[in-house]
């Protein structure tokens, strides 16, 4: 098992808003979680990130392992130098002064000699403007003048940049319309299937997250409700009911 999330509890001040979370995730999988909002999907992925954050809460109880091993103690810069896992957070947080090719070669960094010129730049060819050509043409523009788009894919570049062995995206299809929404679960797929890169994706929107994924959960105020393959989840009319319109 890649991930594994056992009973996990997590806290805003005394405010539990995680209570006893359990899920797990093999190598190689797609899996989504998928939850109204305010339902505690934000809150998983902060705490699986180990981000230590004003706004990010404090897992209190249980256990978060990755390839078997508690990462509960490790912190948020050794997972992704070691390319355990990278976030593509809500909101996308790129750097909007800075262009497209910048917000890349910051976010090889961590892990890359800085005098590295040459392998930035052809990792960036190979792994990011391969996936996303519209960033190719797009690579001295400035983040801020991107379209909301263009900003999810350069915001998913970067993780790519950083080699995670595991990608978080949270609600990556926010504000999209739907042609670009599709290339960017296309895209996401191809990555899955080439480079066997392993995905966590929570989503509001339900329908396209299961079209997506291969097996999901939902959650519900900071539990766990249902899980299983995103036929099941389909098919049931529970989930049918609340979370796919009827
Ligand atoms: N920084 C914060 N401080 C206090 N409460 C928060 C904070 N962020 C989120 N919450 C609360 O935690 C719960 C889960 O929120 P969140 O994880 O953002 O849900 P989702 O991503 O599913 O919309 C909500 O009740 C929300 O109001
Ligand atoms: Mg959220």
């Amino acid at each position: 098992m890649l991930m594994e999330v056992k009973n996990l509890t997590a806290s805003y001040g005394n405010i539990e808003v995680l209570h006893g979370v359990d899920f797990n995730i093999e190598r190689g999988e797609i899996v989504t979680l998928i939850g109204a909002n305010g339902a505690g999907k934000t809150s998983i992925l902060m705490s699986l990130a180990r981000l230590v954050r004003p706004e990010a809460p404090v897992v209190s109880g249980g256990d978060i392992l990755y390839d078997g091993k508690s990462i509960l103690k490790t912190e948020p810069h050794t997972l992704v130098q070691n390319h355990l896992l990278a976030l593509v957070p809500e909101g996308r947080h790129i750097f909007g002064n800075l262009t497209v090719e910048e917000n890349l070669k910051i976010a090889a960094y961590p892990h890359h000699n800085k005098s590295d010129r040459a392998v930035i730049e052809s990792e960036i060819r190979g792994m990011v403007y391969e996936l996303f050509p519209r960033l190719t043409e797009r690579r001295k523009q400035r983040g801020e003048l991107l379209s909301g788009g263009e900003q999810q894919m350069l915001a998913v570049g970067r993780a790519l940049m950083t080699g995670a062995a595991f990608i978080m995206l949270d609600e990556p299809s926010m504000g999209l319309a739907p042609k670009l929404m599709h290339e960017m679960f296309r895209a996401l797929r191809q990555l899955n299937q080439e480079k066997n890169i392993t995905i966590l994706v929570v989503e509001q929107n339900a329908k396209v997250a299961l079209e997506f994924a291969g097996r999901g959960y939902v959650l519900k105020t900071g539990e766990i409700i249902a899980g299983g393959t995103s036929e099941e989840l389909i098919a049931n009319p529970g989930v049918k009911k609340a979370y796919l319109g009827g």
